[in-house]
């Protein structure tokens, strides 16, 4: 089949962008003269602080202290969730945060989100960072997830502190009811209008940060961020694994389900730690990582505070790298292929491409994916974009219960590993029998 590629950089299109470049240059321009050698760098281009596990250790030691003074938990529904939101939110307040507590029900009770952005930075683009702030019922929940909270906790008011400006807007999130199934997470998602989700370039998800027995684990998902922690660890010399315990068990599966680009890190929960890996890291073999899991024993005892702090310092630098950027006009290159390719019932994949040439460097970190598929039963179908280099972004699963017709939507995706020119594709598959369909259209907006 021929594949018709239409370039829709019209006249007018070249000439608004033209004139947002001439705006945008003289900025870019200030901003190469500050960085000139001799110069103070632009504070987005300053690296991460070392965050300071004493302070880290100090806001678990509070979490611990809320959980004793409340039956020994701070689980959803009772006293000691509700006084651990209020004690984070009021640290955040006093650093100049703009918090919201958002409230939804679950189980018949009033569960918490607490969101804290930081005033400033481009609200297109919004990198987030989150942890939940729940525990079990069972146990204080100091390991899962105070260190997680405590991390991104310390990591915010690290940002205050320096007065970071960052290019992009920062939003920090922590969870409710995650024990009960990632319950304040897919709240907080589902309420966001499809223009606010597009805007989020960005998830991080900690979630045990501090396993006794630790390991450390780089979430497999977005490869910008993936890359970023991966880095990060490199540079200490600390070797890491991705991580398997268990994909979708935290918050990050509520936002990597709408296409949002997630990333996170952990140590690991009840599995065991191989004699590979206490090898590599030290620790115990044939024991679990965290023998402490959703008992009553995750106290501020079963912490190691090495994993804790490298953890910390880590978060710390993938929201110093990942918020950094530059500016890209809003109204970008649009390159569709509008030929209709059908999709063979329960078959092989297919294919459409559209070529992009006469760019520079890479794709856009929020590169939009404009798909227009007509199917009889959405959930059958999986759609990955493949960059030039084959290298596949997953934006949807199938799944046996999304039983609405059609894919008519747009996704994001963080390419700013890929270079921008070359032949991207669109590939479908349709995994189960009966309904069919055919990609109608698709086009990435560069
Ligand atoms: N809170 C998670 C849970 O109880 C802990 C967990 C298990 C986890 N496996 C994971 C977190 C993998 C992140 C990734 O399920
Ligand atoms: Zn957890
Ligand atoms: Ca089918």
């Amino acid at each position: 089949m021929t594949h018709s590629v239409h370039r829709r950089a019209v006249a007018v299109t070249a000439l608004a962008l033209a004139g947002l470049l001439a705006a945008v240059v003289p900025t870019a321009a200030a901003t190469d003269t500050a960085a000139a050698p001799g110069a103070a760098p632009s504070p987005a281009a300053l690296a991460a602080p070392d965050i300071p596990l004493a302070n880290v250790r100090a806001h678990l030691t509070d979490l611990q202290s809320i959980a004793t003074a409340n039956g020994g938990n701070r689980a959803h529904g009772r006293a000691g969730y509700k006084a651990s939101v209020d004690h984070v939110k009021a640290k955040l307040d006093a650093a100049g945060f703009t918090t919201t507590v958002q409230q939804f029900t679950s189980s018949g009770a009033t569960g918490y989100n607490l969101i804290a952005d930081w005033p400033g930075g481009d609200a297109n683009r919004i990198l987030m960072a989150g942890a939940h702030l729940d525990s079990v019922s069972s146990g204080p929940g100091i390991n899962d997830n105070g260190s997680g909270s405590a991390g991104v906790l310390e990591t915010a008011l690290a940002v205050s502190r320096a007065q970071l400006q960052p290019d992009k807007h920062l939003r920090f999130a922590w969870w409710g009811a995650e024990e009960l199934g990632l319950v304040g997470s897919r709240y907080y998602v589902n309420n966001l209008a499809a223009t606010d989700r597009s805007k989020i370039t960005g998830y991080l998800n900690f979630d045990m940060i501090g396993s006794p027995n630790p390991g450390y684990f780089v979430y497999d998902d977005d490869p910008a961020i993936e890359k970023t922690f991966k880095d990060y660890f490199a540079g200490l010399g600390v070797p890491t694994e991705i991580e398997t315990e268990g994909d979708g068990r935290s918050d990050h599966a509520s936002f990597k389900n709408v296409g949002i680009p997630v990333g996170g890190l952990f140590t690991g929960a009840s599995r065991t730690k191989s004699t590979a890996q206490a090898q590599k890291w030290g620790g115990t073999a044939g024991q679990a990582f965290d023998r402490c899991y959703h008992s009553s024993c995750d106290t501020t005892s079963n912490i190691s505070d090495t994993a804790l702090d490298r953890n910390s310092d880590a978060i710390a630098h993938a929201v110093w790298t990942l918020s950094a950027g530059t500016t890209v006009p809003p109204d970008g290159d649009v390159y569709e292929n509008a030929a209709d390719v059908s999709v063979p019932d329960n078959g092989a994949a297919v294919t459409s491409s559209v070529t992009v040439s006469g760019r520079t460097g890479n794709a856009p970190s929020a590169l939009q994916v404009g798909v227009d598929i007509k199917h009889t039963w959405r959930g059958d179908l999986v759609i990955d974009l493949v960059a030039p280099d084959g290298t596949a972004y997953r934006l949807k699963n199938s799944s046996g219960s999304d039983s609405a017709d059609n894919v008519i939507t747009t996704y994001t995706v963080n390419a700013s590993s890929e270079a921008a020119n070359g032949t991207w594709r669109l590939r479908v598959q349709d995994v189960a029998a009966q309904d069919t369909g055919y990609i109608d259209s698709w086009k990435l907006t560069f």
